[in-house]
């Protein structure tokens, strides 16, 4: 099975400035990209929105999703709002609570998508996420916003860590297989490798980050999305890269 990972979309009202970046055409890009790959499914794995949600961007997101006819999944970034993306996205299999997190059998494979959103996970979604792992018995899969590790990105390790994280690790340690999770927010590409846990960052559609620097400062305008192959039981992934689109030169 082959799965396209779009994340960190960061798209803007209409008339918002998003520091001259055509995000929009970032997106309309990748996804065309996207599209040539011919995966089963694609996942966003959050940011769709700018800075705030707004149910407009999402409106447009979700056409644009609609048109490709390849089945979609979202969850939530810490710059979404999960009650918007529920309504627009009728998003009606996640659990109570305002979070969105869910688990899919992707070929033979559970697959857990998680909402971190709120830089934590609730209570009651890590009692769910240890039922998940209490009931599988094979390598598994998730999809998630934040990664759950610092990563050696200066500002986001800094200032926008995922809270949890240790909690998150020691939870995700108790299972015996391997666990491969695909997430975004850190703006940049990178693999770790923490026991069983696998943790491939996967590149934003609007800008990376410079991971070098405490003070926030772009690495890049090439833009990317992640193609995973999933099989029996291996899981191996690659970044596909293009270049971003300036709005001073449209
Ligand atoms: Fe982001």
């Amino acid at each position: 099975m082959k799965i396209a990972q779009i994340t960190d979309l960061h798209i803007g009202l209409k008339d918002q400035d998003t520091y001259n970046v055509d995000v929009r055409d970032n997106f309309l890009q990748i996804l065309g990209e996207v599209v040539f790959t011919e995966p089963d499914l694609v996942v966003v794995t959050g940011d769709l929105c700018f800075d705030v949600g707004h149910e407009e961007i999402y409106i447009w997101i979700k056409s644009k999703l609609d048109n490709i006819k390849i089945p979609y999944l979202v969850t939530p970034g810490n710059h979404d709002d999960t009650e918007m993306m529920k309504a627009v996205f009728e998003i009606d299999y996640s659990h109570g609570d305002d979070e969105i997190y869910f688990a899919k059998k992707l070929s033979k494979t559970t697959a857990l998508f998680l909402d971190n959103s709120k830089a934590a996970h609730s209570d009651n979604q890590k009692k769910w996420i240890k039922r998940q792992l209490h009931q599988a018995d094979k390598n598994i899969v998730v999809f998630t916003h934040y990664p759950p590790a610092k990563c050696k990105v200066a500002f986001m390790d800094k200032n926008h860590a995922l809270e949890d994280r240790k909690e998150i690790q020691s939870l995700f340690h108790t299972y015996e297989k391997n666990i491969y999770l695909f997430c975004g927010h850190y703006h940049t590409e990178k693999i770790i490798h923490l026991d069983n846990l696998h943790i491939a960052i996967t590149p934003s559609t609007y800008i990376q980050i410079d991971p070098d620097t405490e003070d926030f400062q772009v690495g890049s305008y090439q833009i990317g999305f992640r193609l995973i192959e999933l099989s029996k039981n291996h899981c191996m992934s690659t970044v596909k890269y293009i270049d971003g689109k300036s709005l001073r030169e449209a």
